[in-house]
């Protein structure tokens, strides 16, 4: 497995892929990596003759009173856990290699971007599209590998591709979970033994609401203030949003129909986690 620092570097390596026929899969991260991204290199290791990493924890997609300067990093782990799966290459440029002082141009999306975290963190998106699109334009990979446990981050990503016509496939990604539910997180590292023991609720609440409108429940309110129980009962949780969207467009809606997403993001103490599930109603 090869690293590479530099956006040369990553075109140098898969140009002399292309030109053997290789087909190229990609899987953006932020690093100090769990299972939830190693199922994401799993799969383009799987369904692409070569796979690369990004490893860049994103300065654009933080707030100022955000965790950007804590966020946990393990660059050993994480070439460890790489090279185990099979990837191929690392791509991890310091923020200078991602942003020149000059650089002037934003990615900003309206509709998809405007409810659940979009409306928490107003530029989170905006980091995000940006840093995303300039990542598939150094890689230029055939498919992009993303996880549901970011939904509306998913949901995003292929709006920007479709807007755009970025030449990508992206590829959602079932959410991996540890064996009590919660889903896997970089951000779980923060939470002590309470809070860690405190935030089943959020993953209680999820599979709640699932049961609930597979078993008929039709009214968005109803599963909403179920869930909202769940969550006020643990006196660590405090509910940042609890929503139930069209899974596409990330718009509210009436009545339980189609492909929804409920989403929640609650914070744990200072620990601010998200979760959803989809669920398909006819
Ligand atoms: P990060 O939070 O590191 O996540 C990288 C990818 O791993 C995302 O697609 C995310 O949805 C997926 N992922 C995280 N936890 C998961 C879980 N428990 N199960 C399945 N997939 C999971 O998301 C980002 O980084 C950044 O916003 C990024 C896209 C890299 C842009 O900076």
């Amino acid at each position: 497995m090869k690293i590479a620092t530099t956006i040369d570097e990553v075109r140098n390596y898969v140009a002399t892929w292309r030109k053997n026929g290789h087909t190229v899969g990609f899987v953006p991260t932020m690093g100090y990596l769990h299972e939830g991204h190693g199922s994401l290199v799993e799969y383009s290791v799987a369904q692409n003759d070569k796979t690369v990493v990004s490893i860049f924890v994103n300065p654009t997609q933080f707030a100022p009173n955000e965790d950007f300067s804590n966020y946990p990093r393990d660059f050993q782990a994480d070439v460890s856990l790489c090279e185990r799966l099979g990837a191929d290459l690392i791509f991890a440029p310091q923020d200078s290699e991602m942003y020149a002082n000059f650089a002037a141009t934003f990615i900003d999306m309206k509709g998809t971007t405007d409810n659940l975290c979009g409306k928490s963190r107003l530029t989170h998106f905006r980091g995000v599209c940006t840093v995303v699109c300039k990542l598939f334009n150094i890689v230029a990979p055939d498919k992009a590998y993303f996880g549901r446990k970011d939904a509306q981050q998913l949901a995003v990503i292929r709006r920007m591709v479709a807007d755009l016509n970025i030449n990508v496939e992206v590829v959602g990604c079932p959410i991996v979970r540890e064996a009590d539910g919660l889903a896997k997180s970089s951000r779980n590292t923060y939470l002590i033994k309470a809070e860690r023991e405190a935030a089943t609720v959020i993953s209680n609440a999820v599979f709640a609401a699932e049961n609930l409108i597979k078993s008929g429940e039709c009214c968005p309110n109803a599963v909403c203030s179920v869930m909202r129980k769940i969550i006020e009962a643990e006196p660590l949780a405090r509910i940042d949003y609890i929503e139930i969207v069209n899974a596409e467009t990330m718009q509210k809606i009436d009545a339980i129909k189609g492909n929804v997403l409920v989403a929640v993001a609650v914070f744990i103490g200072k620990t601010r986690l998200i979760d959803n599930c989809m669920v398909e109603k006819n």
